[in-house]
């Protein structure tokens, strides 16, 4: 039987941009990088990552069609996360690293973590977006 590093164990999933179904996929991931042998406390990395990507597709996207697409690609070494909305796009480089003690001043915006949150927790993170869209790679590699 083919194990779950084989490429054939490619995962996709396609969800509607309804409340909570972010939790779908990041308990999918969770459970995938699980069988993959990560660590837990990678695993819940990985999950983590992913639930903060759905969230910004979810808040921000205003995809049309309101779904979010991803693909988990399991690989020997590394698990690959590919994250796709058909949404308005932004621009990654105008996204600077949130500074603290900024955000604790008040009447400053709390927000602006998301992006931020996706590049600590996995080991590589890329943003290719434009006015058709968003995907977010995420890389986790194995210890
Ligand atoms: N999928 C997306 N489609 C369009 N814009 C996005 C998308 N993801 C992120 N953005 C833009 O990037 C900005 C920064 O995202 P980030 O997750 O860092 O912060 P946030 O979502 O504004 O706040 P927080 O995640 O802390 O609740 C967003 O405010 C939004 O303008
Ligand atoms: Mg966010």
């Amino acid at each position: 039987m083919a194990k779950p590093t084989d490429q054939s164990y490619t995962l996709e999933l396609v969800i509607p941009i309804q409340q909570n179904m972010e939790l779908n996929a990041s308990k999918l991931a969770e459970n995938l990088a699980q069988s993959m042998d990560f660590t837990p406390e990678q695993c819940a990395e990985i999950s983590m990552a992913l639930l903060e990507g759905c969230i910004n597709a979810f808040e921000h996207a205003q995809s049309p069609e309101g779904k979010v697409f991803i693909k988990f690609i399991p690989e020997p070494d590394q698990l690959k996360i590919i994250l796709h909305d058909n949404g308005i796009g932004f621009d990654p480089k105008s996204i600077t690293k949130p500074d603290i003690s900024g955000k604790l001043k008040p009447g400053t915006s709390k927000r602006g973590w998301g992006i931020h949150l996706m590049e600590k927790l996995m080991d590589k993170m890329e943003i290719d977006s434009d006015a058709t869209g968003t995907t977010i790679t995420l890389i986790k590699k194995k210890k």
